[in-house]
């Protein structure tokens, strides 16, 4: 992550799901403005507490909010998703245009431990296909070229081509 703030030049972020903003204090300490929705409220008071004690605070402004029914006109270099996993593509959808010029969308675990569908529960499953689907729009999708890299529990990255 570090590595793909500096290669991009990363100065602002919209993140999906800040837990307890350790992705948003690592963005942050590389240089970059983080905006992040939590919709958890025992997370964002576990978010604001730790953010209270931070020298990086200014740069990080968490709400609490659920993605889906949050609407801005702001623009970022960065959308980082990283809230429920079977709502990848509505976040993807719902924040594309909220990218800058040149800006790119990041996507987390998105290997999900590399689980197979028939060594699963229901409930892992219905993730498992909706992130697959998520996946199939990524690679069929003419408006952002992505890549998928290995690195963690799986990233993809999307840039805008057109
Ligand atoms: C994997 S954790 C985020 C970790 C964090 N980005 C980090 O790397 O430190 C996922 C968080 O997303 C939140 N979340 C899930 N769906 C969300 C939504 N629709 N809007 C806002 N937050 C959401 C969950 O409550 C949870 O705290």
């Amino acid at each position: 992550m570090i590595k793909i703030i500096k290669k991009y030049n990363i100065k602002s972020i919209l993140e999906i799901g800040t837990a307890n903003s350790y992705s948003s204090h690592i963005f942050a300490r590389y240089g970059a403005k983080v905006l992040s929705l939590e919709k958890n409220y025992k997370m964002y008071n576990l978010a604001l507490k730790n953010l209270i004690n931070s020298k990086l605070n200014k740069n990080i402004q968490v709400l609490f909010k659920d993605a889906l029914l949050y609407d801005t006109n702001k623009k970022f270099d960065m959308i980082f998703i990283d809230g429920s996993k079977t709502n990848y593509l509505k976040f993807f959808q719902k924040f594309q245009n909220n990218l800058n010029h040149k800006g790119i969308i990041i996507t987390d675990n998105i290997n999900f431990h590399k689980l197979k569908i028939e060594e699963v529960n229901r409930r892992t499953k219905k993730i498992l296909l909706r992130i697959n689907e998520y996946k199939e729009f990524l690679k069929k999708n003419k408006i952002f070229k992505t890549i998928f890299l290995d690195v963690g529990d799986g990233i993809s990255i999307s840039k805008k081509v057109k």
